[in-house]
């Protein structure tokens, strides 16, 4: 079988969001916003670029009113915001994001532990977002966390998942992202979900969150790429995590994801020289190395002198 990679993929960017709540190194404001200004020009579609949630839960992104509204916006680009409730979609709507993403998980233990309520409170708290932001114009999506296997559950049931994609529809809520919370989906098991939920999801509406956890975030991402998924979230340097989840680490790395997408043929869009040069500048920001691996090792086509 020759696999079609004629259609384009679409890489969301999650690092000023996912990557830097986890981050125990305060960055600056000013950092921040100088970050999600030059991912601006790199050719994403959208950016997830803070969240309006409690301060005392991720003290990291407390400045979200700041870096929403000291961005240099770039045309088209979708600047997104995470929340948890109505307050987080007030604050939201204030600092001027263009999506809200709608956050709660599959598993009860791990809403529990994230957002201190359970599954139905935040389907609650969700009806009411939907009521709030009627007529502003302003996008929803809805993430179901732990999608495909929790930290403290383990397995999920995939019709479990379905009925939570069922609900978000029911809501009014039009974007769904599946997200692997804490790296537990395997290829098989991507392809399976991917394929059910796009008979209720168009592919436009649909986008997979993996995490690089156990090794698998790429491999999962080409699983759902050919089961018909279209959408990706990726973080520069292949930062983030969820403070709230034992073990979590990294999301897959959007630098290592482009340079896949480059070598086997899919196309796009994103300028991966620039990313590399963002990315190189991470550590000196966060005081630590970071896990993306291109970063290190350059493209195939940085090539070495030959030795003399
Ligand atoms: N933004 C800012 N402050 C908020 C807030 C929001 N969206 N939602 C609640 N708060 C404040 C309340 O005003 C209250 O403040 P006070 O103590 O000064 O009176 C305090 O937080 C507690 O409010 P409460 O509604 O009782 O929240 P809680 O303590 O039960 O926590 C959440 C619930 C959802 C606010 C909290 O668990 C949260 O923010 N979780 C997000 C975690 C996250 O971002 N995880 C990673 C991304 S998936
Ligand atoms: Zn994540």
């Amino acid at each position: 079988m020759i696999t079609d990679y004629s259609q384009a993929l679409i890489v969301q960017e999650v690092s000023p969001r996912d990557g830097l709540q986890i981050e125990p190194t305060w960055v600056e404001t000013e950092d921040k916003i100088a970050l999600i200004d030059q991912l601006s020009l790199a050719g994403f579609s959208r950016i997830e670029a803070g969240s309006f949630v409690s301060p005392k839960a991720i003290p990291a992104l407390r400045d979200g009113e700041q870096v929403f509204t000291g961005i240099q916006r770039q045309p088209g680009l979708i600047y997104v915001a995470l929340i948890p409730n109505l307050k987080g979609a007030q604050r939201a709507l204030e600092a001027e994001a263009d999506e809200l993403n709608l956050v709660m998980s599959a598993s009860q233990s791990h809403n529990l532990a994230n957002m201190r309520m359970s599954c139905e409170a935040s389907l609650s708290a969700f009806a009411q977002i939907v009521e709030f932001t009627r007529g502003t114009g302003v996008r929803l999506n809805g993430s179901i966390a732990t999608t495909f296997g929790c930290p403290f559950e383990g397995w999920i049931d995939e019709d479990r998942v379905l009925q939570i994609v069922d609900a978000y529809q029911q809501l009014g809520i039009p974007g769904i992202t599946l997200a692997d919370t804490t790296g537990m989906a395997n290829p098989r098991q991507v392809d399976r979900l991917v394929r059910r939920v796009l008979q209720r999801v168009s592919p436009a509406d649909l986008t997979l969150h993996f995490h690089n956890t156990r090794g698998l975030g790429l491999c999962n991402v080409l699983a759902a790429y050919e089961a018909g998924a279209r959408r990706f979230d990726a973080a520069l340097g292949g930062l983030g995590g969820c403070p709230f989840a034992p073990g979590a680490s990294g999301n897959i790395c959007t630098e290592d994801l482009v340079n896949l997408c480059d070598e086997v043929g899919i196309h796009t869009g994103i300028d991966l020289p620039l990313l590399l040069k963002l990315s190189r500048g991470l550590p000196a920001l966060l005081g630590h190395e970071v896990p993306g691996q291109l970063a290190k090792a350059g493209r195939n086509c940085d090539l070495h002198p030959i030795p003399g």
